[in-house]
């Protein structure tokens, strides 16, 4: 097993049934090898320095009906909400006085109609804080929007491709979508100039190892600037209300085998890893993860942007608890990166 690990770290690729054996073996000693060497490219690539993004959940409204997402739309317990550009403009105004230099727009998903009032907040982030990188999730979009948001002073787009496998896809996803459309709008943004992010969730209902391998390759193939990946966790007024939550162990075999295939890589230590354990975060960074998203939206929305249930929103995870983040970092012995951290891939 640590021979093929060590391929993994020459090499960047592996045939499936290797990676199968490195997500499924029961040997702890293979896994904390696995660990211990996907630390050591994340080291040499970025040192001990994490990068920081400040989340600002720009609105729980979604025209889409995701059956493990919390906002999905036909979800009638959820008390919609959508931030003024005020109240984005203070968040970006605090974030940028502790010190984030890069923020993250995500929301659910809307209509075409709104995408200039989208635009127009873009550059008013823009212009207000030239040094800062903008980071859009909101789903998918024509080519148009994403061009229009680009030329707005976006810089980078989080598009998760939940699952390759067009069965498991549609399993989660409501009729209409396919992933088909995802890796076009995957495609058209890396085109239109965005580091791209990418992932899925892990144990996400119905995946099975072998979708994970094929997500695995995907990933390696797309060579996305940065990848998404965090467990599964069920959300009480979901179809997938009763299924169990994906695994810390698995999550963090995924972050290592992705810093070893790809190791320039920005991948986040998620909130949904956070959430599941109080040590979640540091796993993750200890299996090669090198950013942390903090919550920067306003305390009042924050339990409206239910993606999942008792999502972590205090704490390390949120603008004002910095300093627990310090702390928390410092006991592994990481410290915050303060820099826009762009990928080094551009
Ligand atoms: N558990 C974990 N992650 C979730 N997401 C949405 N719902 C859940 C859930 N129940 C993730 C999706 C999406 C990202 C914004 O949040 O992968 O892409």
């Amino acid at each position: 097993m640590k021979r093929l690990i060590d391929t993994l770290r020459q090499e960047h690729v592996l045939a499936p049934h290797q990676y199968r054996a490195l997500l499924t073996t029961r040997n702890p000693s293979d896994v904390e090898y696995l660990m211990e060497q996907a630390r050591e490219v994340a080291q040499q690539q970025f040192g001990k320095g994490i990068f920081l993004r400040g989340l600002i959940e720009l609105s729980n409204v979604c025209r889409n009906d995701c059956l493990y997402c919390g906002i999905r739309c036909s979800n009638c317990h959820v008390t919609r909400y959508t931030l003024t550009r005020e109240q984005v403009l203070a968040c970006c105004e605090q974030g940028y006085a502790i010190g984030f230099r890069t923020f993250v727009i995500q929301g659910g998903e809307w209509g075409e109609e709104r995408s200039r009032w989208i635009a127009d907040l873009i550059s008013e982030i823009r212009h207000g804080w030239p040094d800062c990188a903008i980071t859009l999730s909101l789903g998918e979009h024509p080519r148009e929007t994403y061009a229009l948001w680009r030329e707005a002073g976006a810089d980078r787009y989080l598009l998760r491709h939940e699952a390759h496998n067009s069965r498991l896809y549609s399993l989660l996803h409501p009729a209409g979508m396919a992933i088909r459309s995802r890796l076009q709008c995957l495609e058209w943004l890396k085109e239109l100039g965005y580091q791209v992010g990418a992932g899925i969730m892990v144990g996400a209902p119905y995946q099975s190892m072998r979708n994970i391998v094929e997500d695995i390759e995907y990933l390696i193939g797309f060579h996305p600037h940065m990848i998404g990946i965090g467990p599964f966790i069920p959300q009480h007024d979901t179809p997938f209300a009763r299924f169990p939550a994906g695994s810390i162990d698995l999550t963090t075999r995924l972050y290592a085998i992705l810093r070893l295939a790809l190791p320039q890589a920005l991948i986040p230590s998620t909130t949904a890893i956070a959430t599941l354990a109080p040590d979640g975060r540091r796993r993750g960074i200890l299996a090669g993860a090198n950013v942390v998203m903090p919550n920067l939206s306003p305390e009042g929305n924050r339990k409206q942007y239910a993606l999942y249930d008792n999502k972590a929103a205090l704490g390390g995870e949120s603008a004002q608890g910095i300093k627990v983040l310090e702390n928390d970092l410092a006991t592994i012995g990481y410290h915050i990166d303060w820099s826009r951290g762009d990928s080094p891939d551009i």
